[in-house]
């Protein structure tokens, strides 16, 4: 066997292994291969000689230890392997094979404290460690991904010239993801969708809160669908052919365009639509749940996006819903009158919505790194995300463009852009919302991106009263509009009458 050859190793042969592992091929990289079942890297190369251009410099290994020699040093070893117990087990079985100064990276949807933790501890026995978010599916991975690595800074060095090259790239000027590439033959030029994004699991965090984002962004796709058939009565076709046209507009997203191909996919097994034919509960392996959760902790409102992970709860509840649809009743549906007019305004409450949606996601990213020590870089994560990841689209060069207007910037929705685009569709927008509620169509996506809209543009809120009631029930102090902030007061309850006391 080749001793000492590959630039790089790579361990777990699942879908996102083989492609990512092609993909480093592709670039003149030569990579060493393994998998735990040996079965899976002997089909994997047997298909590799076959079909693979590049397979010359993919080198497959039955043998942990073998592979591990294989590999030039310091050792660079990306695992593709399942989150949690499974990563923390590749680990451990590869550990004895290395020696100190090696990079293990974990390519998987990790929960960041996991990365924070593996960090930690192999940092402590001499190795390397590389959290790195990896978007795009099957496809992004074979031919560009986004890359959103974090961890040690010394291994990002050795890690960087490999992920640069495997990386989507985007248009330095315009940020339009450059496409195109084929087996062998990949994209050359343009900006790689990949940057440094913090120490230990700052990559892992912007990964999760990416597919927070996700789950919010393909509800509010779901949500303008629904109001589509339900008050406009198109039929799926019609539909899809509706999202290809917002498609080329300020939209346009790698999410609204699979919106358009698979509405109007005929069924294969039947005549119309296969969208009709498909159960409404949907699953989930749970990133988004961890967005929602750390969006909770740490009091960032993220509204949009827990309603968007409580929405696939609530699909899940099938029979259940069936059940409560023959004892619940709501309106009747009123056709909308005016359907080009409709139209309109759910594309307006489509894009507002996403705009507080991605809104709420940054506010996150800016919570999380006061509380974990990070200085992310707002602007390069939009360009980032601008190509390779599962919700790449246009309006991400708007927020890369806000952040360089004003790095400081507290909200995306103060951003001249921004805010003007929410002035201008707010009416819609409300339209959309009143009418989905007046006819009973639920949207709790639209909904929420609205009531963040309009609480944060709120200079009061009714927490006056609420400080009040907890003071009430619970003697847990309220503030004073006319005090300096911090400065608490307690009244003895109930009695209005009586002085309030400082404390
Ligand atoms: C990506 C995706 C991917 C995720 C799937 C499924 O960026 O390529 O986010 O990492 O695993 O989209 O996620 P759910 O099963 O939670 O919907």
């Amino acid at each position: 066997m080749n001793s000492d050859n590959a630039d790089i190793g790579l361990i777990g042969l699942a879908v996102m292994g083989q492609n990512l592992a092609l993909n480093i091929a592709d670039h003149g990289y030569t990579i060493a291969v393994y998998n735990r079942s040996p079965e899976k890297t002997e089909e994997f190369m047997a298909h590799c000689k076959r079909e693979e251009p590049s397979c010359e410099r993919v080198l497959g290994f039955t043998d942990l230890q073998e592979f591990t020699q294989a590999i030039r040093r310091p050792r660079k070893i990306v695992l593709l392997v399942k989150a949690g117990a499974p990563t923390d087990r590749t680990i451990e079985s590869l550990l004895p094979h290395l020696e100190p100064g090696d990079i293990i990276v974990d390519g998987g949807n990790a929960h960041w404290l996991d990365t924070i933790r593996r960090e930690k501890e192999l940092t402590a026995k001499g190795f390397l460690f590389i959290g790195s978010g990896v978007s795009g599916g099957e496809t992004g991975a074979r031919f560009g991904p986004s890359l959103m690595p974090g961890g040690s800074l010394t291994a990002w060095a050795e890690l960087e010239p490999i992920w640069r090259a495997i990386a989507a790239k985007v248009d330095p000027q315009s940020g339009a993801p450059l496409g195109g590439a084929v087996p062998g033959k990949p994209v050359e030029g343009g900006v790689p969708c990949t940057a440094y994004l913090g120490p230990n699991g700052a990559g892992h965090y912007v990964k999760m809160v990416h597919n927070g984002i996700e789950y919010i962004d393909m509800q509010l796709i779901c949500e303008a669908y629904w109001l589509m058939k339900n008050l406009l009565g198109l039929d799926a076709g019609a539909i899809g052919a509706i999202f290809r046209e917002w498609n080329a507009g300020e939209l346009s997203s790698y999410l609204i365009e699979i919106t358009g191909d698979i509405l109007q996919q005929k069924d294969p097994a039947g005549d119309g639509f296969l969208v009709d034919q498909v159960l409404d509960a949907a699953g989930q392996k749970g990133t988004g749940q961890w967005t929602a959760a750390s969006a909770l902790e740490l009091g960032a409102p993220a509204n949009s996006i827990a309603e968007a992970v409580f929405a696939r709860a609530l699909s899940a509840l099938k029979e259940e819903r069936v059940e409560a649809s023959q004892l619940l009743k709501g309106p009747d549906i009123q056709p909308a009158a005016d359907s080009a007019a409709l139209l309109d305004a759910i594309r307006n409450a489509l894009y507002c919505s996403k705009i507080c949606a991605y809104a709420q996601g940054f506010q996150l990213l800016s919570e999380a790194q006061k509380t974990y020590g990070w200085q992310l870089d707002f602007g390069t994560i939009a360009q980032l995300w601008r190509g390779g990841c599962i919700i790449r689209a246009r309006f991400l060069q708007k927020i890369t463009d806000a952040y360089a207007r004003n790095p400081d910037l507290k909200n995306l929705v103060l951003d001249p852009y921004f805010k003007d685009v929410l002035h201008e569709g707010q009416s819609r927008w409300r339209q959309t919302v009143a009418l989905a509620v007046s006819n009973g169509v639920p949207v709790p996506a639209f909904g929420s991106a609205l009531a963040y809209f309009d609480g944060y543009r709120s200079a009061r809120l009714p927490a006056n009263l609420l400080q009040m009631q907890r003071d009430y029930f619970g003697a847990h102090t309220y503030e004073r509009t006319d005090h300096a902030r911090g400065k608490f007061f307690h009244l003895d309850w109930p009695a209005p009458d009586r002085p309030q006391m400082e404390v």
